[in-house]
């Protein structure tokens, strides 16, 4: 008998995980833009309204609120600026932002934050009771055993409010132990959710995946997992045919941006073209099509 082993079992029913739809819309967030501070990015995402007996499409201005956004990427693709472009961002509009850096001690951070700040135009001294760091690069224990780090983000919120998360990265937190990926980046999400955060998951990408699939380390258990994955890549024109394909010069960088997915609203699916100014900034340029009709 395939469910003898249940005989003695009485029954656990979960009455407060039944929701009836009435009930849990009174508790859904509305759909809201959280701006990102990367230019040309925010234009991404849009929302439909009904107006005057149509759908219409409307920009959303920025990630979707309560979102958990992984960006993921190969090396010096631009993911860790992008989420200091977040940070200070969010800081600047009087945000507070809770910022895990697992690879680079909370020192460098600062120094990278601070730098992005100038760049932006955005003064330090606006932003830096806003941003709490939280050093995984420099404390095993907070790298290595998920219940303390959650503690320990659970004590920021409390303590500043947070409504806005980052962790770069979220790869670097199962490094040695990628078989736990799933259950790990599943730990994050629940608990980002429960506190009510928009937040930011880098992930890492290996030299193995394609670099424009939203494969990350772990397999796809971070994409899989969150509400919205954005690719970054990086090509190094080498070869003269190359090149010319996309209107550049031989040994130029060709950088492109993808959302792969976002359950929470809608979104360009088109290849963008990406740029890192001179600045140390991401800045998100017309779709890849476009560009090749124009440079014709
Ligand atoms: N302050 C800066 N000024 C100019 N370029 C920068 C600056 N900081 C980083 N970059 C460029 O941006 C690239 C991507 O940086 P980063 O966001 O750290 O990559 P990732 O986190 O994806 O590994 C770097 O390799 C470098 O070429
Ligand atoms: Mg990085």
């Amino acid at each position: 008998m395939g469910d003898y082993q249940f005989q003695d079992r009485q029954p656990q029913v979960m009455k407060d995980n039944v929701y009836l739809l009435g009930e849990a819309i009174e508790r859904a967030p509305e759909l809201k833009g959280v701006p990102t501070g990367v230019k040309g990015f925010d234009e991404l995402f849009f929302k439909v309204e009904w107006e005057e007996g149509k759908p219409v499409k409307k920009p959303l201005g920025g990630i979707p609120e309560y979102a958990v956004v992984n960006l993921t990427g190969m090396p010096d693709t631009g993911k860790s600026l992008m989420a200091e472009q977040f940070t200070v961002k969010q800081a600047s509009l009087g945000q507070k932002v809770c910022f895990v850096t697992v690879e680079s001690p909370a020192a460098f951070v600062a120094a990278g934050l601070k730098q992005r700040a100038t760049a932006m135009g955005i003064d330090f001294e606006e932003i830096e009771n806003n941003i709490i760091l939280i050093d995984a690069a420099s404390n095993s224990k907070l790298r290595d055993d998920i219940p303390t780090m959650l503690d320990t983000l659970a004590y920021v919120y409390r303590t500043y409010h947070c409504r806005k998360t980052v962790i770069d990265s979220i790869t670097g937190l199962f490094e040695a132990k990628e078989m736990l990926a799933r259950s790990i980046v599943r730990a994050f999400f629940n608990f980002m959710k429960k506190w009510y955060q928009t937040a930011i998951f880098v992930s890492q990408k290996r030299s193995g995946h394609d670099e424009l699939s939203a494969e990350a380390a772990g397999g796809y258990a971070v994409g899989h997992i969150v509400d919205c994955t954005v690719v970054l890549s990086k090509e190094i024109l080498l070869s003269p045919n190359r090149a010319k394909a996309f209107k550049k010069e031989l040994g130029d960088i060709l950088r492109i941006l993808r959302i792969d997915g976002c359950r929470l609203c809608g979104h360009d699916t088109r290849l963008h073209l990406m740029e890192i100014t001179e600045l140390g900034l991401v800045e998100v340029k017309e779709p890849l099509v476009e560009y090749l009709k124009g440079a014709k």
